[in-house]
C-alpha cells in the first residue's frame, strides 16, 4: 500500500503535493518523492525515509510549479532506498504507482532485451518503460492504454510527460484513486484526505477507468477511451475522519481492509492458469524443500498465534513435523537445530527484539531462516535467508488484525507449495485448495457484514469482567487470538483455551458472569465442541457460538450465535477471526477505551 497524489492548477503544486503527502503518510512511510515541471522539464526529488526527510531537500529548491505528482511508499518490490523511491522516470515519462504488477519479471526481461535500462528493483519501473515505449508516436493516454494491455496486476498510477507539460493521466485497477475538483484546479490521490483542505467535490474512479487532467478540466473515460459521465460526490468528512477512510478507528479500518489485504497477499503467488502456487516466492529450491526434516516457527503475540495455525496446516498438508515457540522462550533454551531444519520467523513489523534474537540464534546453529513479514527492508527481512512478504499494507492500530489473517494466508500458500513438492498433495487437492483461497476475500466480506449483529452482542456483554474463548484443533489458536484481542484493547481479563482441556481446570471459573465464546464451525470436531458447550451450559455459562450457517445444534445451545459461511477447515480459521476482532473492537469502544493506542502497548516491541 502506497499513497499517490497529483495536482494541476494555479497554486504552487509543490506545496499542495507535499502537504497532501503528509496526509497520506499513514499509507506508507519508508520513502517519498515528488516530480514537478520547471522550465518544461520534469524535476524529480525522492528519498528514503519519511516525508519530513523529503521536505528538507524540496524546501531548499525554492521553486514554484503548476503541476506535480508525488508518492509515499510502502515497499512491496525492492527495499526502501533512494533508487526504489518513486517517482520513476523513463526518458521524458515519469510515474508514481500504488499497487503490484504481477507479471513484472517477464515484462522486465522483455524490456531489457529491447534495450531499456533499469535503475531500481521495483515493479513500477516496468510500467514506466512500457509507457515510454508506446509514447513515441502517441499522446500519453493512448500510450498508457496500449501499455496496459500487457500488464497484469493492481494499480493506481499517475503519469506525466515532458512532451505534454499540461497533462496528468491517471488510471485505476484494484488500487484506490479519487479525483478532486476545485476552482480551476484538479487533484488526484489514493485517498481523499490528501486534498480535502482544497476540495470536497470528488469522483471515485472504478476499475479500468482513466482520468486525463488538463488545466481546463478533467476527462474521464474507460480504458478503451469511451467517455464516461460520472457523478461528482461531496465529501462531508473532517480531514482526520478521512484519513481513517471514514472509520472511527484505524483498527476498524484495518479489519475492513482484510478482503483487499488477503487478495494482495495472494496476488502473483498463484498461477491462475494452472492452479499452482508459485514456489519461487518462498526462495527455497525444490531440493531444499525436500530435505527439510523439521520446521520451527517462532514469533511473539498475534504472530505466534498465526504460527500455531501454521503448525496445523503444515503438518497436515506436508507431513513435516513443526514446533512452534514464543521467541522469548526459544532464545533462552537449547533447541535442537540441524542444517535440515527450516526456521520460520513470523513478524508483522520485522523489528520485534525477541524474534530478531531468535533468528540470529537459529542462523548461528545452522538452520535456514525464512521470515514471514509485512515490512519490506525491516531488520528481520534483511537478516533472513528468505522472506515472504504479506503485502497487507501498513498496520497503524496497535492491535494486529490484517497482519494476522495475511500471515495465515502466507502459511497456507507455503503448505500447499511444500506439500506438492514433497508428494503429499495431488493436483486435484491442490486446485481445490487454491480455488477455496480465491473465494476467501469475498467470504471475508460476508463475515464483515456481521458487524451490526456483533455490535448488538457487544452491548449485552461489555460489562463482563472475564471472558473465556474455546476452540479445538486449528481453531484453538484462533481462540487464543480472540482472547488476546479482547484483553489488549478492552482491558477485560480473557483466556483462550483448547475446549477439551476446559474440564482440567478452567471449568471452575464458569458461572453466569463469565461469557464463553466458542468456535464451533461444522467439520471434523463439531460434535466434540458441542459436548464442551453442553458442559458450559450445564454450569450456567453464557455461550456465544461462532458457527457455520448449518450449525443448528451450536446455535440452539447458545445465548448468542454468529454464523459464518465456511470454506474449508484451514480458511475457516480466517473467517472465524473476523467476528472475534469485531467483538473485541465493539466491546472496547463501549468501554470507552483508546482502541488504536491501548495503554502500556507499542506497535513494535524493539526491546527484550
Ligand atoms: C497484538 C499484537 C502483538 C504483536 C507482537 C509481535 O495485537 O499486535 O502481540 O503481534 O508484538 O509483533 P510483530 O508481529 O511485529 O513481531
Amino acid at each position: 500500500m502506497c499513497g499517490i497524489i497529483g495536482y494541476i492548477g494555479n497554486k504552487n503544486a509543490i506545496s499542495v503535493v507535499m502537504d497532501g503527502l503528509k496526509r497520506l503518510e499513514y499509507r506508507g512511510y519508508d520513502s517519498a518523492g515528488i516530480a514537478y515541471f520547471t522550465d518544461n522539464k520534469i524535476e524529480i526529488k525522492r528519498r528514503k525515509g519519511k516525508i519530513h526527510d523529503l521536505e528538507s531537500i524540496v524546501s531548499k529548491c525554492n521553486i514554484s510549479s503548476n503541476l506535480a505528482i508525488g508518492h509515499t511508499r510502502w515497499a512491496t518490490h525492492g527495499r526502501p532506498s533512494d533508487e526504489n523511491a518513486h517517482p520513476h522516470r523513463s526518458d521524458g515519462i515519469v510515474i508514481v504507482h500504488n499497487g503490484i504488477i504481477e507479471n513484472y519479471v517477464q515484462l522486465k526481461h522483455e524490456l531489457q532485451s529491447e534495450g531499456f535500462n533499469f535503475t531500481s528493483e521495483t515493479d513500477t519501473e516496468v510500467l514506466c518503460h512500457l509507457i515510454n515505449k508506446y509514447s513515441k508516436n502517441n499522446p500519453i493516454e493512448e500510450a498508457v492504454r496500449i501499455a496496459l494491455k500487457g500488464v497484469r496486476g493492481a494499480y493506481a498510477f499517475a503519469v506525466i510527460s515532458e512532451k505534454e507539460p499540461d497533462k496528468i493521466v491517471a488510471v485505476r485497477k484494484e488500487s484506490p484513486l479519487v479525483i478532486g475538483f476545485g476552482d480551476g484546479e484538479y487533484f488526484l490521490a489514493s485517498d481523499v484526505p490528501a486534498f480535502l483542505s482544497h476540495s470536497k467535490e470528488v469522483i471515485f474512479l472504478e476499475n479500468n477507468e482513466m482520468a486525463v487532467m488538463h488545466r481546463d478540466g478533467v476527462i474521464i473515460t474507460d480504458i478503451e477511451g469511451n467517455l464516461l459521465n460520472k457523478n461528482v460526490i461531496t465529501i462531508s468528512w473532517s480531514p482526520s475522519m478521512a484519513e481513517k477512510g471514514g472509520y472511527r478507528h484505524f483498527m476498524l479500518k484495518e479489519i475492513y481492509e482484510q478482503p483487499r489485504a488477503i487478495a494482495d497477499t495472494i496476488r502473483g503467488r498463484v498461477m491462475p492458469e494452472s492452479s499452482e502456487v508459485v514456489i519461487e516466492e518462498f526462495g527455497l529450491s525444490e531440493k531444499d524443500i525436500t530435505s527439510i526434516d523439521r520446521i520451527f516457527i517462532v514469533a511473539c503475540g498475534t504472530s505466534y498465534h498465526a504460527g500455531i495455525v501454521g503448525k496445523y496446516m503444515i503438518e497436515e498438508l506436508t507431513r513435516i513435523p513443526v514446533e512452534v515457540d514464543i521467541a522469548s522462550e526459544f532464545r533462552y533454551r537449547n533447541p535442537i537445530i540441524t542444517q535440515s531444519t527450516l526456521f520460520i520467523a513470523i513478524t508483522q513489523s520485522g523489528e520485534t527484539a525477541d524474534t530478531l534474537a531468535a533468528i540470529r540464534q537459529a542462523r548461528s546453529l545452522g538452520a535456514k531462516v525464512m521470515t514471514i513479514c509485512n515490512v519490506i527492508g525491516s531488520t528481520a527481512s534483511r537478516e533472513s535467508d528468505f522472506v515472504f512478504y504479506t503485502h497487507s499494507g501498513p498496520e497503524i492500530g496497535v492491535a494486529s488484525t490484517k497482519a494476522f489473517t495475511t500471515q495465515i494466508i502466507a502459511l497456507y500458500l507455503l503448505s500447499i507449495a511444500f506439500g506438492k513438492i514433497r508428494g503429499c498433495l495431488d493436483d486435484r487437492t491442490i486446485s481445490m485448495l487454491i480455488e477455496d483461497l480465491l473465494h476467501l476475500p469475498a467470504s471475508v466480506e460476508n463475515s464483515l457484514e456481521l458487524d451490526n449483529e456483533i455490535n448488538n452482542i457487544a452491548k449485552e456483554l461489555f460489562k463482563a469482567k472475564d471472558f473465556l474463548y474455546l476452540g479445538r484443533g486449528i481453531n484453538y489458536p484462533i481462540a487464543l487470538e480472540g482472547a488476546l484481542k479482547l484483553k489488549e484493547i478492552s482491558y477485560i481479563h480473557a483466556e483462550g483455551y483448547p475446549a477439551g482441556e476446559m474440564k482440567h481446570g478452567p471449568i471452575a471459573l464458569i458461572d453466569e458472569e463469565v461469557p464463553v465464546v466458542v468456535l464451533a464451525p461444522s467439520g471434523r470436531l463439531y460434535e466434540k465442541i458441542l459436548s464442551n458447550m453442553e458442559e458450559v451450559k450445564s454450569r450456567g455459562g453464557t455461550l456465544i457460538a461462532i458457527t457455520s450457517s448449518d450449525g443448528e445444534s451450536a446455535k440452539r445451545l447458545s445465548t448468542y450465535s454468529i454464523s459464518i459461511h465456511g470454506i474449508n477447515d484451514y480458511l475457516n480459521a480466517v473467517l472465524l477471526t473476523i467476528p472475534l476482532q469485531l467483538l473485541a473492537y465493539h466491546i472496547a469502544v463501549l468501554r470507552g477505551c483508546d482502541v488504536d493506542q491501548p495503554r502500556n502497548l507499542a506497535k513494535s516491541v524493539t526491546v527484550e
